[in-house]
């Protein structure tokens, strides 16, 4: 199929006729270059294997203006052993962006997940500020003046566990106490002032009453920081979106990113995907619903000029997390992301671009 062709191409049209597995990613446009035009970075999570698949790098690097390690800069990954870093799965990401000259983001330095087995063997309240300190350092260290931004904290809110800041009852705040969110930022910045500092999170994107809650105890959060000139620059909204509660509404998120926009942080979206597991099986009707809720959230945020970035949680459905993470319960696979598994674009491809498109790029500054 010739590009023309395919950006005549509705969404409708493409959920109702099967995209021909001839197309080839320079067929297809770029969505790189369409947010370019709109100020925007266009992007996705790639793991260490994919970056190693021929079939796929010419789509990712035609694609992406941004890439994230999917797991490569993990704790566990990059700290396998208390006295042993590994950075060889991170550097391969990294020179791989360089070498592209895409913008990496580092993920993450400090989460409650994934990280290596001798940290919950090894870590005390006595030793845990040395423990988090040191391995920051390192890891930030290592890659300073080449990270677009880091992921400092990832997930530190859990309002379910009811403790007054609303904080998850994570390693680090039972060892550490609630300061270690700044300290984790003020460390990072220390060793890499050029760095776009981030927090990161899922679930502040719905009118749901626990995405509400959660919503405003990550507000909370991000003011007490600014109040108290930690070095942040960047909100991460992981966007990992689904329709276990029915068709979800942003009202709550269009204020939220107004209060954002007053205290001068940029927001990325940075885990967006689709679960599917509560829609049908027909995959015409089932490629549908992602799509519009592609479009519909896309349609909200990109409303608002502090956003600056959009990243998807993998390009192509064939490397999803949700499908091994939630499955289906009919056995079918998940059809969460912009790509099929043959590296086809879908309807959620098309929403996508033709959210991107509908910006208004005088608007967007
Ligand atoms: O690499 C091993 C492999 O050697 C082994 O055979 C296999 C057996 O299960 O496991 C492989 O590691 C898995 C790894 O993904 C790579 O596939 C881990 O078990 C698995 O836990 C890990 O899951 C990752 C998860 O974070 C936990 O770190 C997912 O790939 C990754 O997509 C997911 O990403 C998170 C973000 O970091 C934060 N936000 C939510 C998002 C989705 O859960």
């Amino acid at each position: 199929m010739h590009r023309r062709n395919f950006l005549q191409l509705s969404a409708a049209t493409l959920a109702a006729s099967a995209f021909p597995s001839s197309a080839r990613p320079t067929e297809i446009p770029h969505l790189r270059d369409l947010a370019k035009s709109k100020s925007l970075l266009f992007g996705t999570a790639v793991s260490d294997s994919q970056l190693r698949r021929p079939d796929f790098t010419p789509l990712l690097l035609d694609q992406c203006s941004i890439l994230v390690a999917e797991n490569q800069m993990k704790w566990r990954a990059t700290h396998p052993e208390q006295d042993r870093f590994d950075f060889s799965p991170a550097d391969f990401f990294m020179d791989f962006a360089a070498s592209h000259n895409i913008p990496a983001r580092g993920h993450n330095l400090c989460w409650h997940e994934h990280n290596p087995a001798w940290l919950d063997a090894t870590i005390t309240p006595q030793n845990a500020v040395s423990l988090f300190t040191h391995h920051i350092q390192t890891v930030v260290s290592r890659y300073k003046s080449r990270v677009h931004s880091w992921d400092v904290v990832n997930e530190a809110i859990e309002p379910a566990h009811k403790n007054h800041l609303g904080l998850r009852n994570s390693l680090w705040l039972q060892n550490i106490g609630e300061d270690y969110i700044e300290l984790a930022f003020r460390t990072a910045a220390k060793a890499d002032p050029t760095a776009i500092l981030t927090y990161n999170d899922y679930d502040i994107e719905t009118d749901s009453p626990s995405q509400t809650a959660k919503r405003e105890a990550v507000l909370d959060l991000l003011r007490r920081l600014i109040k108290k000139h930690v070095p942040i620059r960047a909100l991460g909204m992981q966007s990992h979106l689904r329709t276990n509660e029915g068709t979800p509404t942003w009202n709550g998120l269009n204020k939220f990113l107004k209060e954002i926009e007053k205290l001068k942080l940029q927001v990325y979206i940075t885990e967006l995907d689709v679960d599917d597991q509560f829609m049908p099986a027909d995959i015409p009707k089932r490629d549908r619903q992602v799509a519009d809720l592609y479009r519909s959230f896309l349609d909200t945020v990109l409303r608002h000029n502090s956003v600056k970035a959009v990243l998807t949680w993998c390009l192509s459905d064939r490397d999803s997390w949700l499908q091994n993470f939630r499955p289906r319960k009919d056995g079918l696979p998940q059809r969460p992301l912009p790509f099929d598994a043959e590296l086809n674009p879908k309807p959620a491809f098309v929403s996508i671009r033709d959210a991107i498109t509908a910006q208004d790029v005088y608007y967007r500054r």
